[in-house]
């Protein structure tokens, strides 16, 4: 796989991000302390692949968010990285072309930063957004989603909740972030081309498998910062407003995608769009079936809304191990089940 490429918007993104060394071993096995016992810092057993979990997770997320606040702050005003400018809708030819690489055709359903503005509207798309649902200025939306209580366990490796309810620091990002060695539906690095580096070397064989089999797969969009995060949760509740943005985006600090083992993949027969229709190609059910062999789960697999938080994302894969990801998926699980925590 390809070592991490540098450039100047890239960088200015990743500044300030915290190092890696947060991150656990990913081998290392695990205590999950059940939802319950988490607010009330008791700690429980899960199984016997249980370890420490998200045991100093209670009581920080203020401290943090007061943390990440000015962090954050510092990160937008000092950057001009066509990643912010994209999806501030800039209009400009160069910020046009960056668009088309992270934002893809329409969805039915709209989700994370492969949006086609013009496209993937809601279904009131005939209304405006900004008349029924005015956005709320900036500095009102949380860096840190206060409903997010806990804090996620990343000592738990390949096996951290980053969730609606587990949130990470906004400036958390992974320190093996490599670049896949798969096709992606744009061309150049972005930071969105990244994942852990476990997670990539497996989503290599997955991507040449799929190939084998004749099943041809995209990669669009893997690891995003806290403060991209928020750029397009702003969007999306400037677009549609909070409590439909909530539905499929999730808030700043809050997305799998920043913990580098998520990532979204798509297929031109979809056009490679992240929408639910992936779901009922040849190449969608190929990563239903499949994913699970190299570690992968369908994280937002249909019908999991009320169990996850978040609607149907046949498109959204997440890494948790080979072992793990065949157990969730015979068990039809999602992965709050299988580790015992909330969403
Ligand atoms: N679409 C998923 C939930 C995210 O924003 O991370
Ligand atoms: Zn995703």
């Amino acid at each position: 796989m390809k070592k991490i490429v540098t450039v100047s918007t890239l960088a200015l993104l990743l500044a300030g991000c915290n190092p890696g060394d947060q991150q656990a071993d990913d081998t290392t096995k695990t205590e999950q302390k059940s939802d319950e016992t988490k607010q009330s810092n008791d700690e429980t057993k899960k199984e016997d692949t249980a370890k420490d979990t998200n045991k100093d997770e209670t009581n920080k997320t203020d401290e943090t968010a007061k943390d990440d606040t000015s962090e954050e702050a510092k990160q937008e005003d000092n950057s001009s990285d066509a990643a912010t400018q994209e999806d501030q809708g800039s209009s400009d030819e160069t910020k046009k072309e960056e668009e088309q690489k992270d934002d893809t055709p329409a969805s039915e359903n709209k989700t994370e930063d492969n949006k086609d503005e013009s496209t993937d509207k809601p279904d009131s798309s005939s209304q405006d957004p900004e008349q029924e649902k005015p956005s709320k200025p900036e500095d009102e939306t949380p860096d840190v989603d206060k409903s997010a209580n806990a804090k996620a366990n990343l000592s738990l490796g390949n096996l951290v909740v980053v969730n609606k309810k587990y949130g990470l620091p906004i400036d958390y990002k992974p320190s093996d972030l490599v670049v896949p060695n798969v096709s992606f539906s744009y061309s150049g690095v972005l930071e969105q081309s990244y994942m852990r580096a476990p997670a990539a070397k497996q989503m290599e064989k997955m991507f040449a498998a799929a190939k084998k089999e004749g099943v041809t797969l995209n990669a669009v969009s893997g690891f995003r910062s806290g403060a991209r995060q928020k750029v397009l949760y702003n969007n999306y509740v400037a677009r549609d407003g909070k409590a439909a943005a909530d539905q499929y985006s999730a808030r700043p600090g809050n997305s799998e995608h920043q913990t580098g083992l998520a990532f979204d993949i798509s297929a031109p027969s979809v056009g490679n769009g992240l929408t639910a229709a992936l779901g009922d190609t040849k190449e969608g059910k190929w990563i239903a079936n499949n994913a699970a062999k190299y570690g992968f789960i369908v994280r937002y697999d249909r019908g999991f809304q009320s169990r996850t938080g978040y609607t149907y994302e046949p498109w959204h894969i997440r890494y948790v191990g080979v072992d793990v990801a065949t157990q969730i998926k015979n068990n039809g699980q999602t992965l709050e089940e299988y580790m015992k925590v909330g969403h």
